[in-house]
């Protein structure tokens, strides 16, 4: 009997390949995800990915109420016209405070998982409040409203206990001083050095230019800081994994 006839017989006997599948996939997942299951962690942690600031998660809680992923992905991978396009692929590790991820799966837009720092404060503005302004084409909607929905942090402590829930290792301390840290990133003249310790290489900025601190400023704050945490001039990958 040659191997195709063999098979043959499984291919007619629906109840034989049913059980037969089951068994190939069944193998399959377990080879998969048995071993994560003794892995104590499937991250390998990076230096410098740091929970995000008050001011910065605020403003990420904007972008996925505004739905921004739905055009946007947060995840570069690693291929080569990716990378050429928008720098270093990106490391699970950068996604680890992420509750829930950003990576998305649709690119209406451009990746943003490392926009942060590549165009100043105001050019997000002008772009958020009229994309085709700046790129006449643009099919982005209009998000100038932001700039006149005024915030003042007054929750921001209960969200972080929230993301502490879920596994962002948030300390009381920062959680105590949430709402002065979250004053203090947009405005350049506050005392803005404890808030710098606990969240190094935070951009602070009056973000809109406005004097009241509003959603503008919060999801720029988020903006500016995607992908800028890793620094890929002194990063080696673990090839032990
Ligand atoms: C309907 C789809 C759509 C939605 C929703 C959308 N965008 Fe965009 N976005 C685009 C497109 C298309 C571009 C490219 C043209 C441009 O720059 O406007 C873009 C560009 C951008 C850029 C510039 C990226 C780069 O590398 O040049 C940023 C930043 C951005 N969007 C942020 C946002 C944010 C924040 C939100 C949510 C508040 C959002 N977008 C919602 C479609 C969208």
């Amino acid at each position: 009997m040659s191997s195709f006839e063999k098979h043959a017989i499984l291919e007619k006997s629906p109840t034989l390949l049913f059980t037969a599948s089951l068994l190939v996939v069944t193998v399959g997942g377990i080879v998969e995800i048995a071993p994560l299951f003794w892995l104590e962690n499937t991250i390998e942690e990076v230096e410098g990915v740091r929970p995000y600031s008050p001011l910065e998660l605020a403003g990420r809680d904007i972008y996925i109420r505004e739905g921004c992923y739905v055009c946007h992905s947060q995840m570069i991978r690693p291929m080569r016209d990716e990378v050429e396009r928008y720098g270093h692929y990106s490391l699970a590790a950068e996604s680890m405070y992420d509750h829930p991820f950003q990576w998305g799966s649709k690119r209406t837009g451009p990746d943003l998982a490392r926009v942060g720092g590549r165009y100043s404060d105001a050019w997000h503005v002008d772009h958020l409040i009229d994309p085709q302004s700046v790129v006449p084409e643009s099919v982005m909607p209009k998000y100038g409203f932001l700039m006149d929905a005024v915030i003042d942090g007054e929750h921001i402590d209960e969200l972080m206990r929230t993301h502490r829930f879920v596994g962002v290792p948030y300390t009381d301390q920062q959680i105590e001083v949430a709402y002065a840290d979250f004053q203090a990133q947009a405005d350049p003249d506050s005392e803005y050095d404890d808030m710098l310790e606990r969240y190094p290489g935070a951009a602070v900025s009056n973000f809109d230019g406005q004097p009241e601190l509003t959603e503008m400023d919060a999801l720029v704050a988020y903006m500016q800081v995607l992908g800028t945490m890793v620094d890929f001039s002194t990063f080696v990958p673990d090839a032990s994994r």
